[in-house]
């Protein structure tokens, strides 16, 4: 994103000093009339000059500031509104009300602050396999490669006896594995909060759910060289194909174990959630993320043109940023991994497009 602005910035930049240098040529050659007239009155009391030396034409002041201040870092979003925003009232508001989210594995919860605003939160906790840190940022990951399919994420701690203080009464059952199984430190619990999508859906490809059977089965088939996939099942296709890429990426294990890959209401949206399994040093990637990747034999254009584009630097830069209330995200060997596993994403397109030709394997926008 950096680079992306660093870019725009150097066009603006060149542009400006371009328009500066034609306003420039037009000022300087008007200061070369001034001086030539200065010189022509000049001559009458003085000696004629030797030479007239043709003033340089200098570009009007330029601040750097300016320039910043007027090309803002492109936002990223979620279902059309800024990450910014939605993410604004979840970083001080304290808790109302908590609910176990039931259905998963680990502990997930559901906060409700007292602005009004909603989100899941994901503490540290004794399943060592569960990370919140990774969901900020695969977030992260997610918008640098252009997509707005993780809900944004943010990392925040709270006091243990202010979450199992507000637990709803049907949620209380859950109090004593709650302080057995969250990690604190000082009375603190660290974790992670995910903006609440307000209604999700399970998704359907062909009438069958995206992650049973037969829904694999049809979604892999329509991800096949030359497919004709029916309007219907398209945006939910092509945003698989998004996924599954997204996923060997990241090297997340967890997407088809159910409850992972949820959509909007229309079936129109896919919602790349719960990501706390992913990264780590598998250069390779995780072999489910791996298995599901490749079924996928046709992708998005854009997606693996960002994908060539993405550098070490960018990546560093955007899990530098608001790091509380963490100690890190990614270690080195783990952005060395990642950008490994990038380049085996691009490694296997590049054998499908050498073999099937670019127009069908890069077959959607
Ligand atoms: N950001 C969110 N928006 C709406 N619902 C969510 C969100 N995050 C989690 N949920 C709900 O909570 C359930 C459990 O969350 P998840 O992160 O998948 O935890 P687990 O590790 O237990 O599977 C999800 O299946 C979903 O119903
Ligand atoms: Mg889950």
């Amino acid at each position: 994103m950096r680079l992306r602005s660093c870019i725009a910035l150097e066009l603006l930049t060149g542009g400006t000093l371009f328009a500066g240098l034609v306003a420039g040529g037009i000022w300087g050659s008007q200061l070369a009339r001034e001086g030539l007239a200065h010189e022509a009155q000049a001559a009458t009391e003085l000696p004629a000059p030797a030479r007239v030396v043709e003033p340089v034409p200098l570009p009007p002041p330029v601040s750097p500031h300016t320039e910043l201040e007027v090309i803002p870092e492109t936002p990223t979003m979620f279902l059309g509104v800024e990450d910014d925003i939605l993410l604004a009232p979840l970083r001080d508001s304290p808790i109302a009300q908590v609910k176990f989210n039931t259905g998963g594995s680990s502990i997930s919860l559901r906060i409700d602050f007292e602005n009004g605003a909603r989100a899941a939160f994901k503490p540290r906790q004794t399943n060592w396999q569960s990370v919140p840190r990774r969901e900020v940022i695969a977030f992260r990951i997610n918008r640098l490669l252009g997509l707005g399919s993780v809900p944004p994420a943010i990392g925040r701690r709270f006091q243990m006896s202010k979450i199992v203080g507000a637990l709803t009464p049907e949620s209380r059952f859950y109090r004593p594995r709650l302080q057995a199984e969250m990690i604190q430190k000082g009375g603190w619990v660290t974790g992670e909060l995910s903006w609440w999508i307000p209604v999700i859906r399970r998704g359907k490809v062909d009438g069958y759910e995206i992650d049973s059977m037969e829904g694999i089965v049809s979604w892999k088939r329509y991800l096949a060289i030359g497919a004709k996939i029916p309007e219907r099942d398209l945006a939910l296709v092509q945003q698989i194909s998004d996924m599954v890429l997204f996923d060997f990426i990241i090297s997340n294990p967890d997407r088809w174990s159910g409850g992972n890959a949820r959509v909007s209401e229309d079936q129109r949206l896919l919602y790349f959630m719960d990501n706390t399994l992913s990264f780590g040093d598998r250069a390779d990637g995780h072999p489910k993320s791996r298995t599901y990747f490749e079924r996928c034999h046709t992708f998005s254009r854009s997606l693996v043109e960002r994908l060539r584009t993405l550098e070490e630097e960018e990546i560093r830069e955007v899990l530098e940023r608001d790091i509380e209330p963490f100690d890190y995200y990614l270690r080195d060997s783990e952005i060395t991994a990642l950008l490994s596993r990038r380049d085996r994403a691009l490694k296997y397109i590049d054998a499908l497009i050498r073999r099937h030709g670019e127009e069908l394997v890069l077959a959607f926008p």
